[in-house]
């Protein structure tokens, strides 16, 4: 029997420290029923002591999760594990992760402790956390550049200390395939008692070697993958998920080894990750990417045709990528809807399933077939956003070679209805214009894009943003067959996101 590589997803935590990528309570509890249901052995839900909100979020998922662990992330502070443990305490399966800096240059410069008090502190975080639970896990911060000698002695103290696995992250993806290999297999021989944990890796992408890495370390001993669904994370992100899991599974004979995930969840998941954050996949994305199953040169479509072998090492219908994505038009009834939905992931309350169809048939009145991607955008829009400062109600635009850009946009403020014109030097302009002068908000647009949502020139525009006002950095989606009024929304999407920012401060850490 091969052994099973453990699947702790961390999209919810590290993919939230990507940039502006701030997920609200009910878009963390949707994603992480998702990650439940294709199997993802551990969710770590959030980081509980950052904020009130992370504090909220884990909380709700905890109480919700039935089948994976939800861990909480902590430092080693005592308040830190009392807070990470107060959120998972209601899961099923509860897991408190604490992790402190092992290298020589985190100690010195930013934790400016000696080698002794990191232990100690590792020690203690973990002796308190199994007063609550068994299952506590232990990271060594920085440990592919911390000196190897002294994370397995970090190691063997957590571990007498009652951790139940150990990880060992590269931090900030230094670290090189080969050189992993021999740093997990020199750890995993020289702690005594590693017998007594899970050896686990969590590595990030700044040289592009993140799944690499993970592969390596695998074939070393390793038995927990941190990852990330389409790889998001801190910096250039993390090993993704669906990397991993799809070398596992292609190359059997060189990685002996099983997960428990459904690899026929993994589109679908990556879609929805991509809707919630608005980080949008790169085409050419290993796996996800809107690239990664089309043949572009003659040779290849004619030998695809032939036998997909010749150039596919994978079927797409393995990872939930169906070839007959048409599904549904203006005829089609609430019922058809339901159960497309449902073999989509998503499984909605009658309330939700009501307001999802009202837009579905006044999408349907515009546009001929409504593909997978358009439900996709409704049920984000739709259902994910909690109560928003700001809606928008009306956009009327007047533009062309020779009028004055002139837009009036009518938008509702905590519930009351206000409207206004102004002008810009694009319909685009004129509309952020008019928003910026009703909302009174200040935020600078650091990045505006535009793509189809499918083929077709009456396919729905999809527009990300991305604002910062302060410190705060928010990414804002919308879509609609009018790439202004998708413009609109997504600009409107942002702002709530840096309100719902500036509702729930999160601690420096
Ligand atoms: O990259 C890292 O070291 C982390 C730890 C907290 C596991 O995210
Ligand atoms: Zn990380």
């Amino acid at each position: 029997m091969n052994d099973k590589i453990i699947i702790f997803d961390t999209t919810l935590r590290d993919g939230e420290q990507s940039p502006g990528a701030s997920m609200n309570t009910a878009e963390k509890l949707r994603l992480a029923t998702q990650l439940e249901k294709i199997g993802v052995d551990v969710i770590e839900a959030g980081f509980p002591a950052a904020s009130e909100g992370d504090f909220e979020a884990v909380s709700k998922i905890a109480a919700t999760i039935k089948k994976s662990e939800v861990a909480g992330l902590c430092r080693t502070s005592i308040k830190d594990v009392q807070r990470a443990w107060d959120a998972v305490s209601c899961a099923v399966k509860p897991r408190i992760h604490t992790f402190i800096a092992t290298s020589e240059l985190h100690m010195k410069y930013k934790l400016n402790m000696s080698s002794d008090e990191v232990v100690k502190s590792a020690q203690d975080a973990v002796r308190f956390a199994k007063t609550f639970t068994s299952n506590v896990e232990f990271s060594a911060e920085d440990g592919s550049r911390s000196d190897p000698d002294f994370i397995c002695r970090v190691f063997e103290a957590v571990i007498d200390a009652g951790a139940t696995t150990v990880n060992l992250p590269d931090t900030v993806g230094y670290a090189v395939p080969e050189e992993f290999y021999k740093k997990i297999k020199y750890v995993i021989e020289n702690t005594k008692n590693i017998d007594k944990a899970v050896l686990s890796v969590h590595c990030h992408n700044d040289l592009g070697l993140a799944t690499a890495n993970t592969l390596a370390a695998i074939r070393a001993g390793a038995r927990q993958a941190e990852v990330t669904i389409n790889g998001i994370g801190e910096r250039a992100g993390n090993t993704s998920l669906e990397e991993l899991v799809m070398s596992l599974k292609t190359r059997p004979n060189f990685y002996p080894f099983t997960t428990g995930i459904d690899t026929t969840g993994i589109y679908p998941l990556s879609r929805l990750v991509s809707m919630i954050t608005g980080i949008m996949v790169q085409p050419n994305k290993a796996i996800v990417g809107a690239n990664a199953f089309a043949h572009e040169a003659g040779i290849h479509q004619d030998g695809v045709l032939k036998n997909p072998m010749t150039y596919e090492i994978m079927k797409p219908e393995t990872i939930g990528l169906s070839s007959n994505k048409l599904v549904l038009g203006k005829h089609s009834g609430r019922h058809a809807l339901d159960s497309h939905l449902k073999k989509m992931g998503h499984n909605l309350s009658k309330e939700e399933l009501a307001l999802v169809f009202k837009k579905f048939k006044e999408l349907a009145d515009k546009k001929k077939s409504v593909m997978d991607e358009d439900i996709e955008a409704i049920v984000t829009e739709g259902v994910l956003q909690t109560t928003d400062v700001f809606v928008l109600e009306y956009i009327q635009i007047t533009s062309g070679t020779t009028v004055r850009p002139t837009a009036t946009v009518e938008i509702g403020i905590n519930g009351r209805n206000v409207s206004d014109t102004d002008y810009g030097n694009g319909p685009i302009d004129a509309v952020f214009n008019t928003i910026i002068k009703l909302t009174g908000t200040k935020s600078e647009l650091l990045r505006f894009s535009v793509s189809a949502l499918t083929g077709g020139t009456d396919a729905q525009g999809e527009v990300t943003v991305r604002l910062r006002e302060g410190g705060l950095l928010a990414l804002g989606r919308g879509a609609d067959p009018d790439i202004i009024t998708a413009g609109a929304k997504a600009y409107i999407n942002g702002l709530n996101r840096l309100e719902y920012l500036k509702a729930h401060p999160v601690d420096a850490i």
